[in-house]
């Protein structure tokens, strides 16, 4: 069975006085029936090892190089991130591939030196409105799959998170029945790739304006295997009724 999994993205938000909200998800979350992963900035992701050290939530980074050493500045390794404390990065998302030109064989290449540097990739994929609109979302959606994950990929190694564009921040979210068609999509086309145990056996995130009121339903979607939650995983008192929403779905 896949294990759910709700995942938060700071993204570039949080400095040191926001890392007492770790110990508050910590301590309301110590036995929740789901893995809780939280991606702060890399500034922080020392710091909140340290206050996470007791508990059962792990941490992520948003990115990282695909070298592990070398002149590249300003880039962070996989390796500083897992020494960092890190179990986990982010790669991928469309704020990435939209700010600095991310291709798909650059997610790739991320993933394979993540994996390497023993992380666990969550590799982002999804459609813009245009893109939506024009009937193009499962095409642009298995290209993303194809391209952007390495053939090593496994359900241990990389956790996949579909998170439509225009849903991301805007408080629009697609109806369960869009979700659940990219969801089904998406691991037809993993057990189509890497064999019915192993395409079986990949986590699939749903991304994009998650809150407390909308989770349940969409944890009630097939395929749907947690979330990859950006605003409402600033807030605790937000973030902890998905968490809860999400135990509650796995049974
Ligand atoms: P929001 O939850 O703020 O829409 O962001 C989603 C996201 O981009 C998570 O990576």
């Amino acid at each position: 069975m896949r294990r759910k999994l709700a995942a938060g993205n700071w993204k570039m938000n949080g400095t040191s006085a926001e890392l007492d909200r770790l110990a508050t998800l910590a301590e309301r979350h110590s036995a929740a029936g789901c893995d809780v992963l939280i991606c702060p900035p890399a500034t922080l992701l020392s710091r909140a090892a340290e206050a996470l050290s007791d508990s059962q939530i792990a941490l992520g980074g948003q990115d990282c190089h695909t070298a592990s050493t070398g002149a590249h500045t300003g880039d962070t390794s996989a390796e500083m991130l897992k020494d960092a404390g890190a179990s986990h990065v982010i790669l991928g998302h469309s704020e990435r591939r939209a700010d600095h030109g991310e291709s798909d064989a650059l997610v790739r290449a991320k993933s394979e030196a993540a994996i390497s540097a023993g992380l666990i990739a969550v590799i982002c994929l999804g459609e813009s409105l245009e893109e939506r609109e024009a009937g193009q979302t499962l095409e642009v959606i298995g290209t993303q799959l194809q391209g952007s994950l390495p053939d090593s990929a496994s359900g241990e190694t990389v956790v996949i998170a579909y998170e439509p564009v225009w849903a991301i921040g805007t408080g629009k979210v697609p109806s369960t029945e869009q979700i659940g068609e990219v969801h089904d999509f998406i691991r037809a086309r993993l057990e189509e790739r890497f064999g019915a145990e192993t395409g079986g056996s990949f986590r699939i995130l749903y991304g994009g304006s998650v809150k407390p009121g909308n989770a349940a339903e969409i944890f009630a979607v097939s395929n749907v295997d947690g979330a990859l939650v950006g605003g409402a995983s600033l807030k605790p008192q937000d973030f902890g009724p998905i968490i809860d929403a999400l135990a509650a779905s796995a049974g």
